[in-house]
């Protein structure tokens, strides 16, 4: 059976890429931080399916939680699944935050730091034991990255910069074990990210729309399913690869 750990599961692209991987027969674990009725309606959505899906608090900037959030992890797989071990891993959760290089204070830095880089670096580590050899790890970085550098990102993209880093470094060591690391790396995509902000300021939608070949913004299923899908059989061949799911953003 396989069972998937998806972190930030209770909206956007984590909520999709839990959704998908349970249509493809997977348990899903996912984690909210404080939003439990989102992640009450992500479980409800996968029973609805036919699936089965366990929500966790986890706040992924605070790694001194690692341990007990593991120790929640085995006895969740043993009493959902009679399983001890799990098959994916998705370091999704994630916030944003924009500040002008002149301006970024040590405080933004530290945040993004804990959230989008320390968090995912050491709770792979604290994970690892548990994550079946075989098994496949899924990081989402950004295109901020790359081709959707603006100004105001330098933080954000810096630690999303560190996750691709970290993505192919992962997939050279854990390669002995047969476990395929890869990295999804999203455009302007429509979920509740920067404080809901595309619900908030829908005028954002038309001018990123513009700038994307295929002439919309990204929706979160777009993104899942390609989650979903490297986490599977069908992408066994696949490793250490950083792939942008934006529909072509400043193409
Ligand atoms: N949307 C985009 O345009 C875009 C573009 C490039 C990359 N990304 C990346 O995609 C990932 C998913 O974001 P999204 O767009 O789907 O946004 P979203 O709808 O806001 O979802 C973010 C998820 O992360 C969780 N989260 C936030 N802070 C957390 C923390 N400290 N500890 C644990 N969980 C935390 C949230 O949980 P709660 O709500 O329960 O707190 C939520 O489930 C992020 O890594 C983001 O950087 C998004």
């Amino acid at each position: 059976m396989n069972i998937a750990i998806v972190t930030g599961g209770s909206s956007g692209i984590g909520r999709s890429a839990a959704v998908q991987l349970a249509t493809r027969g997977s348990g899903v674990i996912l984690t909210y931080n404080g939003n439990p009725d989102g992640a009450r309606e992500t479980v409800a959505e996968i029973e609805a399916l036919g699936g089965t899906a366990v929500a966790l608090p986890l706040d992924v900037g605070r790694s001194e939680t690692f341990p007990a959030f593991r120790e929640t992890v085995v006895r969740t797989l043993a009493d959902t699944w009679q399983a001890d071990t799990f098959t994916a891993l998705v370091n999704n959760a994630g916030i944003s935050g924009m500040s002008r290089f002149e301006d970024a204070s040590e405080e933004l830095f530290d945040e993004l730091n804990r959230v989008l880089f320390k968090g995912p670096y050491f709770l792979t580590q604290a994970m690892l034991p548990l994550l079946r050899d075989g098994g496949a790890i899924v990081n989402i970085t950004s295109n901020s990255t790359s081709s959707g550098m603006e100004p105001g990102y330098s933080v954000y993209a810096s630690m999303k910069g560190g996750v691709a880093v970290l993505t192919r470094y992962l997939a050279k060591e854990l390669s002995v074990r047969g476990i395929r690391v890869n990295a999804v790396s999203p455009g302007p995509t429509r979920t509740r990210l920067g404080d809901d902000g595309f619900a908030k300021h829908p005028e954002i939608i038309a001018p990123l729309a513009a700038r994307t070949a295929l002439g919309r913004v990204g929706e979160a299923d777009g993104i899942g399913r390609v989650i979903a899908f490297l986490l599977s059989d069908e992408a066994e061949w696949i490793t250490a690869q950083e792939i942008e799911v934006s529909g072509g953003y400043n193409l």
